[in-house]
């Protein structure tokens, strides 16, 4: 892992954010694992930004998102759908049939989990597969579990990420199940960047570099992926000696 430990969210988006619009300049049709929460939100802005530059185009960009809520419809303001268009989506070129998102309403899991896994062969394979850690070490809703596992499934939400993500839901129940990427389908992207940010992100970033290769740690496992780089500032960095 290649760990770089940075002193703001802004210099981790624009280093970030860097690595990806030059794969994009470099390969127009490049395909690109995306994830949500507060974390991307920074290296978001700074795409848009680039773009409004004039420096980057998604135009032939396919987009890949990790996971979506179960129960919710696309729409909803609480989808993660709704949290791509909204950050990224709407304030770039990027074209709709090139966005790529599971149906967390599907009632065909298998059907939708082989549909996405052959729009990703179709694509030519992910380059780069953002990530950001939950506070119990998963990565996707690939939640600490007893093994580590492959192509997209329905995931029960922890009472950790439950209790994480709740503030995003102050009137309606949140959803307790998701659809994921698999473990396995994200170790397939040419290469991914992590970033993780504030002290409640600490242990997971410690277990993620230092501890054992282990589905109870899911982010653990970058660590057997041999183009991973690790975006830290100084406080999730802080149990890292
Ligand atoms: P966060 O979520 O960016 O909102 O902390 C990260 C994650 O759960 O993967």
């Amino acid at each position: 892992m290649d760990l770089r430990i940075r002193m703001t969210e802004a210099e981790i988006a624009q280093e970030a954010g860097d690595i990806f619009c030059r794969c994009v300049t470099q390969k127009p049709n490049a395909a690109l694992g995306l994830a949500t929460g507060a974390t991307p939100l920074a290296l978001y802005a700074y795409l848009q930004q680039e773009y409004q530059r004039g420096i980057v185009s998604f135009r032939e960009v396919q987009t890949f998102n990790l996971d979506e809520y179960c129960d919710l419809p696309k729409y909803h303001r609480n989808s993660y759908f709704t949290y791509m268009s909204e950050n990224l989506f709407s304030q770039i070129d990027v074209q709709d049939h090139n966005i790529h998102f599971l149906d967390g309403n599907t009632t065909d899991v298998a059907a939708e989990a082989n549909a996405y896994a052959q729009a990703i062969v179709d694509a030519g394979g992910i380059d780069i597969q953002l990530l950001g850690i939950g506070r119990n070490g998963h990565i996707g809703f690939n939640e600490p579990a007893d093994h580590f596992t492959d192509g997209v499934f329905r995931t029960k939400l922890s009472e950790s990420t439950l209790e994480a993500n709740r503030i995003y839901f102050s009137d309606i129940a949140m959803p307790r199940y998701a659809l994921t990427m698999g473990i396995k389908d994200i170790l397939q992207a040419r290469q991914i960047i992590l970033i993780a940010t504030g002290e409640k992100k600490a242990e997971a970033v410690r277990a993620m570099v230092k501890g054992p290769v282990t589905p109870q740690c899911p982010a653990s496992v970058l660590q057997q992926h041999a183009d991973v780089i690790v975006f830290l500032d100084e406080a999730a960095a802080s149990l890292l000696s």
